[in-house]
């Protein structure tokens, strides 16, 4: 887990600059018979909503759940207070269906599902994995890993659901010892994308590495060489080859496309109105304001400004701006037992990848 061990090398402090304006297109749920509501066919904006303290939660018991990797296993690292897994996202004008884990299981039923991405994806992975497990005891299942990807599997339904590594989606070769990052191509990595029925990607972070961390020598696109240039603007090149790939390859009616949207981290506290804090370190409790002060997050733009362009065939989890609230939700000192890094980038399961969660069973 190379993410991690570097985070634990120092305390990393993942610098962005995050703040742009938005615009975009939403996410929509059908609105449920509810109390006055009769107007069913009315769709509600899911994100749009609040976070609301619920003792039902969480949906799963770390301790009882194998899946998880030991960065996001916050009680096992010593977490204490456990009151950040006990809230639930309710959106201001519907509700999202609560969690029914045989449900999920027979809407996925003879179905491969995959999640592609960087660790925010194996993050979610691994939440899903649980709340399933934990709702499902009684089916057998495998769990394996094989290079970068992991797979969980329940025979007797023929369902699989993994995770496959691949943080940039686009292509990265190799040319002699130069590590090549490929804006204008996915071929390479969309082998793998092929024969899933549902897919669900997300990318950001590694975009924004540089130092030991970036993972590419040299940037190509046609006949562009370049060392380095703005990430974001990388980004959106490379997002929108994979578009391309989508346009080009997904049949929607067999193959069902998500992309998670830009999990913020919370390392400037400045962001949320903190100026003093040090990263989420001491945060208790959701933020409860109406909008964040940090405003959207900069990748998130970029993402839903390309996907804009693919509404029919990739459905957004909008998760940015909820999570944006969770400033409580990270591992932050226990990402290791040893407490000598601070990780406020991935959330401690279980905890708001469970809520992502509920999003894609409310639109799958
Ligand atoms: C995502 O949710 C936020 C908060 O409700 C909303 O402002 C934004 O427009 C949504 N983005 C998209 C692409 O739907
Ligand atoms: C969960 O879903 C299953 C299968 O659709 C259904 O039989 C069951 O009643 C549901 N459970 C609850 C608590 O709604
Ligand atoms: C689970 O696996 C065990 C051992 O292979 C088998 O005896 C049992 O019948 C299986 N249970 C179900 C529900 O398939
Ligand atoms: C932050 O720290 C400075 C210097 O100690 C102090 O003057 C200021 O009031 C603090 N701000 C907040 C919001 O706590």
């Amino acid at each position: 887990m190379g993410y991690f061990t570097v985070i634990a090398a120092a305390l990393i402090v993942l610098t962005a600059a995050l703040l742009l304006s938005a615009d975009s297109s939403t996410a929509k749920l059908i609105k449920h018979h509810n109390h006055h509501h009769h107007h069913s066919e009315e769709q509600c904006d899911v994100s749009d909503g609040k976070w609301v303290h619920d003792s039902a939660y969480p949906l799963y018991n770390a301790m009882k759940c194998p899946f998880i990797d030991k960065p996001f296993n916050c009680i096992k690292n010593g977490r204490r207070n456990r009151e950040y897994q006990k809230y639930r996202w309710q959106p201001h004008h519907c509700n999202i269906p609560r969690w029914n884990g045989t449900d999920f299981l027979m809407k996925i039923r003879s179905k491969k599902v995959m999640f592609v991405g960087d660790s925010m994806s194996l993050n979610q992975f691994q939440s899903l994995i649980c709340m399933i497990h934990s709702a499902n005891p009684h089916f057998n299942h495998t769990y394996s890993r094989k290079g970068a990807v992991s797979t969980f599997k329940i025979p007797a339904l023929k369902i699989s659901i993994s995770f496959l590594r691949n943080a940039l989606l686009v292509d990265l070769i190799k040319v002699g010892n130069k590590r090549v990052l490929k804006l204008d191509s996915v071929q390479k990595s969309a082998a793998a994308w092929k024969g899933n029925d549902i897919l669900i990607f997300d990318s950001w972070h590694w975009w924004l590495h540089s130092g030991r961390k970036q993972m590419w020598d040299e940037i190509q696109f046609g006949k562009v060489k370049v060392k380095d240039m703005t990430r974001l603007v990388a980004y959106e090149i490379g997002l929108q080859t994979w578009a391309r790939w989508v346009h080009k390859n997904v049949d929607s009616k067999r193959v069902r496309i998500f992309f998670q949207g830009v999990s913020p981290d919370h390392d400037s506290g400045r962001e949320w109105g903190q100026p003093n804090a040090t990263h989420c370190i001491a945060e208790q409790r959701p933020l409860t304001l109406q909008a964040y002060p940090g405003g959207p997050h900069p990748a998130d733009v970029v993402l839903n400004r390309v996907l804009k362009g693919l509404k029919k065939r990739v459905h957004l989890l909008n998760i940015s701006k909820l999570s944006q609230f969770r400033v409580d939700g990270h591992p932050h000192i226990y990402v290791t037992a040893s407490r000598r890094a601070i990780d406020c980038t991935h959330w401690c399961l279980p905890g708001v990848p469970d809520i992502w969660n509920q999003l894609l069973y409310a639109f799958l």
